[in-house]
């Protein structure tokens, strides 16, 4: 299969890419060096160098910032790594999902941008940023019905964003996300889960 993965230079991207070239894919692995997803010609660049395989079956839009700050430059660059690049790069990329027999986008979200969830406050513009990605794929999943997509929350997990506290190693959420996109089936598109497919609340 040919798998698209963002942010893949460290962390959850980096063991994605791993894992999928393992699995015997052809991957493109989107990192800073090749396109900033915050770059207004992003989505158009990676759709561009995908163009050659002339389908793409999976991607995964997994880069993504934790800002702890509420000012409005706090806001505005979580909404556009977080929310505005993973909606632009799906559209750029339908013409060639759309050439795949089992299309899917899995979105890497956030429990943090689950309202109901949130018993704790604060990290206002990460938990925003990740209700609105939460939002757009149920868009996204309503207006392709032949697409297969999901949101996907990572645990807590050992990478520089996690934190030395984490509970859950980067190879094990990982190891999850991608047993959850080979098997993810259309009848459940548009589900928000964690990497262990617990469904999770809104
Ligand atoms: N770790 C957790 O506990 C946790 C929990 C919930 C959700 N998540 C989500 O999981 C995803 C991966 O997180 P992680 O823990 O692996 O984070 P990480 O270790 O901080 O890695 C983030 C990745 O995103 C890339 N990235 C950030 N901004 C970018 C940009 N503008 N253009 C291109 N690449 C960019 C980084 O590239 P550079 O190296 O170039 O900066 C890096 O490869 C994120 O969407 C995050 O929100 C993580």
């Amino acid at each position: 299969m040919k798998v698209i993965v963002t942010g893949t230079s460290r962390g959850i991207g980096a063991e994605l890419v791993k894992l999928a070239k393992g699995a015997g894919h052809e991957v493109l692995a989107v990192d800073r060096k090749i396109t900033d997803v915050r770059s207004p010609e992003a989505a158009a660049k990676i759709a561009a160098l995908a163009q050659p395989w002339g389908v793409v079956d999976i991607l995964v839009n997994n880069a993504g910032i934790l800002r702890q700050g509420t000012s409005r430059e706090d806001f505005m660059e979580s909404f556009l790594v977080n929310s505005v690049a993973p909606f632009e790069i799906t559209q750029a990329l339908l013409p060639l999902l759309k050439k795949s027999s089992h299309p899917r986008v899995a979105q890497i979200t956030s429990m943090m941008g689950s309202i109901d969830d949130n018993s704790s406050g604060g990290y206002y513009a990460y938990r925003a940023s990740k209700s609105a990605l939460n939002m757009i794929n149920k868009s996204l999943t309503l207006d392709n019905p032949w697409l297969t997509t999901m949101v996907i929350h990572p645990g807590w997990v050992q990478t520089d964003m996690g934190g030395v506290n984490a509970t859950t190693p980067v190879g094990e959420s990982a190891q999850g996300i991608w047993q959850l996109i080979e098997g993810m089936e259309k009848a459940q598109s548009g589900s928000f889960l964690d990497f262990r497919a617990k469904e999770l609340p809104w």
